[in-house]
């Protein structure tokens, strides 16, 4: 039996990893269950207990399945990925400045390819725009988005001096209030603030998922919606898109053609909007929702949980993946396509990483390689991914791995956990 005294140890402290490098036993990993005993009061987040199991479980699974990928990445040299509220306040601006200095390096995309891409930073807008029909389909989205994450992690320790690893936002712990989290908050530690109030669409009193005109889930207005003015972000500009925005007053993106390889990379440049809705996360993306998700039987039921459910969106269930976009909301973050346009969107996917990264290691043996889908957004008559699927990201990053070299975190081009 865990107390949570036990469990809160294990959570602060980096012996969580603690795991000897050499076990004896095999097939056995952590019986998770006991951990249903935490009281409810507790403020110890199941999720984040589940989390914990994780990290012990896939070191115990590494040292045993893999001895010599083991040999390369280990407890010794992995990097372990943080909240963004565990971050000093210098770490926090070192992430900021590192940011702020990717927009203003040069692109590396081709005028051509990309008529709008005004910096670094755009590139890897750009290769999410670009490849949205191929990356947002059920087979490598969460492998897509884990190399894509680390890849701009990479960017900014390679091309901007950062010494440190991507933050996550932990969605469980802000959920009752996200406006009043560490990353949200405004503040000159944060990555932005809300959106101005008043100045929204006065005629768009709702955004509609999945769509504005047939909603089947109506997220009504919080108290921004306008240009975020306050912290390290209030001049950001974002220059690519919409391409689905929810929000009917976004000015629409000079390339509109679906066919040339140019839609949404025009010329585009705006302020971010963002409409904080405690209204969504609360629902959400709180602890019961994500340790329900945890708890997925198979990645088929993991996947479609996380996107809202087999016929997604009824029965008033969203998912954490978009009520996390809709945390924020606004533009570019409520549009799927274009919504990397916010800095905040690689917070977002860190933690869908880590919910990921949970749920494999809960059960590494069966989980690590499981894969599900096709290879095309929403065609379930497609062929399906499979582990020998190359995946490249355009003019953002070199190079061209496999789906099953971004299975585990701990192997392929990665050496990387959470805590
Ligand atoms: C709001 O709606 C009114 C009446 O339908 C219309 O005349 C006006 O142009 C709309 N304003 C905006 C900003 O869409
Ligand atoms: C794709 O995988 C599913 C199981 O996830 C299977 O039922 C289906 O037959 C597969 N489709 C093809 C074309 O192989
Ligand atoms: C968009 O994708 C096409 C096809 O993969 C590719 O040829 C083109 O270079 C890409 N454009 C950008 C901006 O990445």
């Amino acid at each position: 039996m865990w107390s949570a005294a036990v469990v809160g140890a294990i959570l602060l402290a980096p012996a969580a990893f603690a795991a000897p490098q050499t076990l004896t036993t095999s097939q056995e990993y952590l019986d998770y269950s006991v951990l249903d005993t935490i009281p409810a009061s507790s403020n110890v987040l199941q999720a984040d207990v589940l989390a914990s199991a994780a990290a012990i479980n896939q070191q115990i699974y590494q040292s045993n399945n893999n001895p010599t990928q083991w040999r390369k990445c280990n407890r010794n040299n992995a990097v372990y990925r943080r909240e963004w509220a565990a971050f000093s306040t210098s770490e926090k601006k070192d992430y900021i400045k590192a940011v702020q200095c990717m927009s203003k390096l040069a692109p590396k995309t081709p005028k051509e390819k990309c008529p709008g891409c005004q910096n670094r930073y755009d590139d890897f807008v750009a290769t999410h725009i670009n490849q949205t029909f191929f990356i947002h389909n059920t087979g490598n989205f969460l492998a897509w988005h884990r190399y894509f994450t680390w890849a701009y992690e990479q960017t900014l320790r390679k091309e901007c001096g950062y010494k440190g690893y991507q933050p996550y936002y932990n969605w469980p712990r802000w959920a009752n209030n996200p406006a009043a989290s560490p990353a949200l908050d405004g503040s000159a530690t944060s990555m932005g603030g809300n959106g101005l109030g008043g100045d929204r669409c006065t005629n768009q009193t709702f955004y509609g998922i999945p769509t504005q005109a047939q909603p089947l889930i109506e997220i009504p207005h919080g108290a921004g919606g306008g240009c975020v003015n306050s912290g390290p972000f209030k001049d950001w500009k974002v220059n690519l898109g919409p391409v689905f925005t929810d929000v009917t007053c976004t000015p629409p993106n000079p390339e509109t053609d679906f066919t040339n390889g140019l839609v949404g990379l025009g010329k585009n440049t705006r302020c971010l909007v963002r409409d904080i809705s405690a209204w969504t996360s609360s629902q959400w993306t709180n602890d019961q929702q994500v340790t329900k998700l945890l708890k997925s039987k198979d990645i088929k039921t993991l996947w479609y949980d996380m996107q809202g459910g087999e016929n997604p969106f009824t029965n008033n269930f969203m998912g954490v993946h978009t009520a996390g976009h809709f945390t924020i909301g606004g533009d570019p973050g409520s549009d799927f396509v274009s919504s990397p346009g916010d800095p905040w969107f690689f917070f977002h996917h860190g933690q869908i990483d880590r919910v990921w990264w949970t749920w494999q290691n809960l059960d590494p043996k069966k989980r690590v390689n499981a894969i599900y889908g096709t290879i095309f957004l929403a065609d379930p008559t497609a062929a399906n991914a499979t582990l020998d699927d190359g995946m490249n990201l355009g003019y953002a990053y070199p190079g061209t791995i496999t789906i099953r070299d971004a299975m585990s975190t701990l192997a392929g081009p990665f050496c990387y956990a959470y805590v």
